[in-house]
């Protein structure tokens, strides 16, 4: 196959999205078909590589020698290193990836997020008891949106009240992740600046006040760590690792339970076995980021030329992995299109899906965002009978990622 034969695709853009606030494909899995079965290995006419076979992305996230920047140290699309950009975990290769991850790591492990479940649990039930005797709701912002940012907001230490504030700007600032390697337009670039001082003002503020006076929290650790000296955590590392948590701490999750709610349903055999079987609620959460993961998309820079499928992609190329694609590999999951809440049950094993990403980066808050959304999905299907969606398709929210803004719905309350 050549080069020019790659360019023919069926899916839009870079990511499989678009780069526009609020603009979701509402199937994009027709096209990553498509992709994975015809150019599995696919040039976009931007030049950039893109992954849709589940063994192609492993490989590139685990095993080529890859990073997130180009082999001189700058992220793709920077002629050099802006001052303040970039220095969160996810843009970093190693050795600074390394130390800035075990600082916060040791907050993310699963016994360590098993302590939050009790509050987890009680922040999920006060906010359903909210609403409860209504019999109508909007499941982002009654529940998928509060639970997450709750959480992020009290295992971090920032004020919960807060919280309004920082929606918007952290909607916005996810764009960051494109903007910083020079693609979008003007407009947008400038928003996602202007989300950016915000978030910087606020934590500056924060961080000055808690000096001196430490909590039990995330970034009273992270403030000892910068205090210790340049060789753990520099000032401004101290800022893009708060802000960042913040940022990767909520979106993604709200896109989690309410995509996982929308797809439960609208599959209403499933949400019955759900409701008679409680106990496949882990396995259907599984189910939920392999079918309809908040997050299409991650992206590798190559720090070697390395071959797929007969395509030799030379060193310092960005290679998209598009997860959603490899999620449902035939290759690797039976009758993929099919949501299937038992899929992960125990003993059935089911390939883990590539939501969370993979290799060094593999997403450190996936047991926190696994467990709030177990909670939370476990709650609504507990409590509540003849679940409906009150429109057809999703509302998409301004963020980069697959997060619907509102999902109006009506239910009966069963009686407790
Ligand atoms: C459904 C929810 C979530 C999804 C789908 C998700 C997905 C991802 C993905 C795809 C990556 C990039 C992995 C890679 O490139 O290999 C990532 C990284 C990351 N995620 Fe998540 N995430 C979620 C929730 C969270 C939560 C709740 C936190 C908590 C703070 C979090 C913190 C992080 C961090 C810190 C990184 C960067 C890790 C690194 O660079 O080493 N995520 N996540």
């Amino acid at each position: 196959m050549t080069a020019e034969r790659a360019y023919e695709t069926p899916v839009p853009g870079w990511y499989g999205s678009v780069f526009e606030e609020g603009v979701q494909p509402e199937d994009p899995y027709t096209g990553f078909r498509e992709l994975r079965e015809t150019q599995p290995v696919n040039l976009t006419p931007e030049g950039t590589w893109r992954l849709s076979r589940y063994d192609d992305i492993q490989r590139l996230l685990r095993v080529v020698p890859s990073g997130v920047r180009l082999t001189n140290g700058l992220v793709p699309g920077q002629t050099e290193e802006v001052p303040g950009a970039g220095l969160f975990m996810l843009m970093q290769d190693p050795p600074n990836h390394t130390r800035l991850r075990k600082l916060v790591s040791k907050a993310f492990t699963p016994r360590a997020i098993e302590a939050w479940r009790p509050r987890i649990e009680a922040i999920t039930e006060g906010l359903l008891d909210r609403v409860a005797a209504k019999g109508e709701m909007d499941l982002i912002a009654d529940l998928a949106l509060p639970v997450p940012a709750t959480l992020i907001c009290e295992l971090l230490g920032v004020p919960v009240e807060d919280q309004t504030r920082f929606t918007e700007w952290t909607t916005t600032a996810t764009h960051g992740l494109t903007t910083i390697r020079g693609l979008g337009d003007d407009a947008m670039r400038e928003r996602v600046q202007e989300a950016g001082a915000n978030l910087v003002g606020y934590f500056t503020k924060l961080i000055d006040e808690r000096r001196g006076e430490p909590r039990d929290d995330l970034l009273s650790v992270l403030i000892s760590a910068e205090e210790e000296g340049e060789e753990r955590l520099n000032p401004l590392e101290l800022l893009s690792q708060s802000i960042g948590l913040l940022i990767a701490g909520f979106e993604t999750t709200i896109g989690l339970i309410g995509n996982g709610l929308t797809t439960l349903i609208r599959h209403p055999a499933e949400l019955a076995r759900l409701r008679a079987e409680p106990e496949l609620i882990e396995s259907a959460v599984e189910e939920c980021l392999r079918y309809s993961g908040p997050i299409t998309a991650t992206v590798r820079v190559l720090h070697a030329d390395s071959e797929f499928r007969g395509f030799t992609i030379p060193v310092d190329t960005e290679v998209v992995a598009l997860l959603a694609a490899g999620n449902r590999d035939p290759e690797h999951y039976d009758d993929p299109e099919r949501f299937d809440v038992a899929r992960y049950r125990l003993g059935a094993n089911t390939p883990p899906h590539l939501s969370f990403g993979g290799g060094a980066h593999l997403c450190l808050g996936a047991h926190l965002a696994r467990l709030e959304t177990q909670i939370a999905i476990g709650a609504i299907v507990r409590r509540f009978d003849s679940l409906a969606l009150c429109d057809a398709t999703t509302e998409w929210g301004r963020s980069l990622f697959r997060v619907p803004a509102r999902i109006p719905v009506t239910y009966v309350d069963r009686p407790a």
